[in-house]
Order: structure tokens, then sequence, then C-alpha cells
């Protein structure tokens, strides 16, 4: 007798279907609880939330399948507001947070930062993708012709990825015809092109900035300046720090052409010797963003002021705006401009006839002015930031022009007091809007006018003011 008789061929082939028997139960045991935990674990994707945008800024789900998104804040306070799914949830300053739900229903859902972070606060947008889960199908195709690209498939949307150069493109199949490269979208891995806002205004205090205007969108801009100059506090509060003294309101608009061309009006109501209701026309054309291909972001702007409403006492203005940004949260500006028959018609001169007895000097000042506006943005908050201008000039010097007198009260001579324009103020911006308190030693805020000292009073004298934006249509 031997053991191997425990071995035959029939004894082999018990034992292999008994064990196989025993293998299909436990698979029959296993399965039900494998597919539990498979609908109740959570897919869980990573977003980074950061000003301005969500990356990635669009996710694609499964209906009915548990969603985790662990969302990072990379800088300041943001939140996410995803309305089709009840969420609004807060996202700390450099944390992490978890957002669980089941989408319920398919479709592309937007969701949005909810918390105010700055100026490009209401350009923080996603969209949520959700897709009917045995729709789920991924294909990958090789392209033969050139190596190192695939065509990834994922529900219909196709993405050719180009790993030589990190690239990738979504192809958007036409309805009909084939794939047309216009209607191709492109971008770099892991980073989405999504729309850069600049950090900083159109204006700093009064030196304009290269700030893009958005295609489409129409922008208004109110600015004030009190009369009253700012005093020692408890002299002026009485008078609220000046603010309840006669001001000087201008009103402007501003409309992207294109994204790149814009044109404005404006109007300040301003009234004194030679300087009065001006209304300013102009046309800008931003050159370029400060990024990849430029070190600095780069606008031109040209424009007529005509006095009485645009009737009569025109200047010429030609500006250069200059902006670029130092630190992670200063941005530096230089706007330098020519200002055309600034002194047209000797009407910021004074007159022989203006004195009793009339004086018998002259006094001319140059016809045209060239300024050099200097200044800087300074965040100190998400959506606050400090600014501080300053704008010397040259030729023609607006500015108060006092007689001096002889003994005999006669004019002997005249002198100018003028000084280079100086502002600053703190800047605050909520969505669309922004706000600044200003303080300047100019009531003047056209484009020809604003980098002279106070008319009136002395050239010395802050006033308040603020300045106030508005973004509409987009
Ligand atoms: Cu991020 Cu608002």
């Amino acid at each position: 007798m031997s053991t191997t008789h425990w071995f035959d061929q029939r004894s082999r082939s018990l034992v292999f279907a008994f064990l196989s028997l025993l293998w299909l139960m436990a698979l029959c045991a296993a399965s039900p609880a494998q597919s539990q935990t498979d609908t109740q674990s959570p897919v869980e994707i990573k977003i980074t939330a950061k000003q301005f945008e969500f990356d990635p800024h669009t996710i694609t789900v499964q209906k009915d399948k548990p969603v985790r998104l662990i969302i990072t804040s990379a800088d300041v306070d943001h939140g996410i507001k995803l309305e089709a799914f009840g969420i609004n949830k807060k996202i700390p300053a450099k944390q992490t947070i978890n957002v669980e739900f089941t989408p319920d229903q398919v479709g592309r859902f937007e969701f949005k930062c909810s918390v105010v972070c700055g100026t490009g606060h209401d350009d923080m947008l996603g969209e949520l993708v959700v897709v009917e889960g045995s729709q789920q199908k991924v294909e990958v195709t090789f392209d033969d012709q050139t190596p190192g690209v695939a065509i990834v498939e994922v529900n219909g949307e196709r993405i050719r990825i180009d790993t030589s150069t990190k690239t990738w493109t979504r192809i958007e199949q036409a309805k009909t015809g084939p794939v047309s490269p216009a209607q191709s979208q492109t971008g770099e891995i892991r980073k989405v092109a999504t729309e850069k806002t600049e950090p900083y205004d159109y204006r700093v205090v009064n030196v304009p900035t290269p700030k893009r205007v958005l295609k489409g969108s129409l922008n208004l801009y109110f600015t004030h300046r009190f009369a009253e100059p700012v005093r020692p506090l408890n002299e002026s509060a009485r008078d609220l720090i000046g603010l309840d003294s006669s001001a000087v309101p201008s009103f402007g608009l501003f409309y992207g052409v294109t994204d790149k061309l814009y044109v404005s009006a404006y109007r300040s109501a301003i009234c004194q010797r030679g300087l009065c209701r001006t209304i300013e026309i102009g046309a800008g054309y931003h050159w370029v963003d400060e990024g990849a291909e430029s070190p600095i972001a780069v606008s031109t702007y040209a424009s007529i002021e005509g006095d009485d409403n645009f009737t009569q006492n025109y200047t010429y203005n030609l500006q250069l705006m200059v902006a670029r940004s130092v630190a992670k949260y200063v941005n530096l500006f230089f706007s330098p401009a020519l200002h055309l028959n600034a002194n047209g018609q000797r009407r910021f001169d004074p007159r022989a006839t203006d004195f009793f007895p009339p004086s018998t000097v002259n006094f001319s000042q140059p016809k045209h002015t060239g300024s050099f506006g200097l200044g800087v943005n300074a965040r100190i908050r998400p959506s606050v930031s400090l600014l501080f201008e300053y704008t010397p000039r040259v030729g023609f010097k607006l500015g108060r022009v006092l007689p001096i007198f002889d003994s005999a009260g006669r004019v002997t001579g005249f002198r100018s007091e003028s000084e280079a324009e100086i502002g600053f103020g703190i800047q605050k911006d909520v969505g669309r809007h922004s706000f600044s308190l200003t303080f300047s030693n100019t009531q003047t805020t056209t484009t020809s006018r604003y980098n002279s000292s106070n008319l009136v009073l002395p050239p010395s004298r802050f006033t308040i003011g603020f300045n106030l934006y508005r973004r509409f249509l987009r």
C-alpha cells in the first residue's frame, strides 16, 4: 500500500471541486460587503483655493456616488458655495476642510467663493459636473504620428495630452464636421488658465494704473474731493473732518470695447478761475499684462479735456501707464504724461485788470506740462490696500498765483505757489466695488490737472476725499 492512494486521479478531482466550492462561497459572501463599501467610501478630490481661483476648477463626479472634497486654502480665507447641493462652507486661511455630499442629479453646477477675499473674489468660480454613474467611461488612445501624445476620452469629452510639452488641449467635437482648432481649449497641465485680475484699481489716488478694462464691462467711477482742508482733529470735529464742507464731485464712465481697447468719459464739476465744468473724453489701450512675456503691465491713454462742458479751453493728454509687482503684495506704478495746451489762452496767468490800480507787471507761465506720476499700492489685508502717490511736473504748474504788493499797495510782481501732487489713502474692495478714502493736496482729478496742488487752497494743505468704482455688465 502506498500513500499515493490519496492522490489518485479521482481524489484529486474531488479535492479540487471542494476547494473551488469553498472559494466560490467565500466570493459570494464577500461580494455584497464589497459593493457596500464601494458605495459608502467617498471619492476624494483635492482642491486648492487661492486668490483668485479653485485649482482644479472643473470637477467631474458620478451621480449617487458620495464625494469628499478636501479643500485647502493656500493664502487667505475663502469659502465654497455650491448652491445646487446646499453647500456653503468657509475655508480658513492656510487650513484644510472636508465637504462631503452625494450628488443626486446630473448636470453642470457652478460653485463659487463665498468669502470676500480681494479684487478677484467675484471671478473665483468653479464647476461641478455630475454624470450618470454608468456613463463613466475612460478611453485612452495614443497618437501614432506624434510620440508622447495621448488622447483621453472621458464621458465623450476628449483631451489631448502632450507629455513632452506638459500641455493639454480639450478637443471639443462639433455636432457636425471635424474638430476645429478654434473650438479647442488649451492649458498647462495642473494649471488651468483663468482670468487674471490685477490686485490694484484703475487709479492709485489720482495716478492711473494699467489695469485692464474687461470687454463688455461698464465701469463707473465717482470721486469726491472736499474743499475743507484737513485740520487738527479738535477743530475738524465740528465739520466731520471736512466731510461737511462743499465738495468737488466728479463722475466718469469707461467701457471695454475689447479686452484691450476702452473708451472713457469723465466730468469734473470743479469751477475756479480758468477751469470750470471740465469734460474729459478719452480712449485707452492695454498692451500687455505683467506675466511670463512681460515684466511690466503697460497701457496707453489719450484724451481731450474741454471746459464749460467740452466747449472751450481744450487740453490734449497723452499718457503711459506702467505697473510692476515688487513683492507679493506690493505694486509700483509709473505714469508719465504730456499735457498739451494745459495753460492754453494763458488762462491761468493773472491779468493786469485783476487789480486796482491795474498791475504793470506781466506774469506768464509756460503753455504745456509734463508730469511723472509715481505710485504704490501695498495690500495689507486680502481686500485692503494702502495707497501712496507723488507726481512732480515740468513746464506749466497749476497752483495758486499770489500778487506781491509794495507798501503803497501796488502789485509789483507775482509768485506761483505750486507743489508736486501728493496723495495717499486706503482702499477697500468688496466684490465689484472698490472704495478708497483719500487725502491729497489737490481737488482736481482730470488727467491734465490731477498732478497739481490745490488751486485755491495753500498747496501743502491736504483735503479729504474718496474714490468709488463699480463694475457693471460683466
Ligand atoms: Cu476667494 Cu472670495
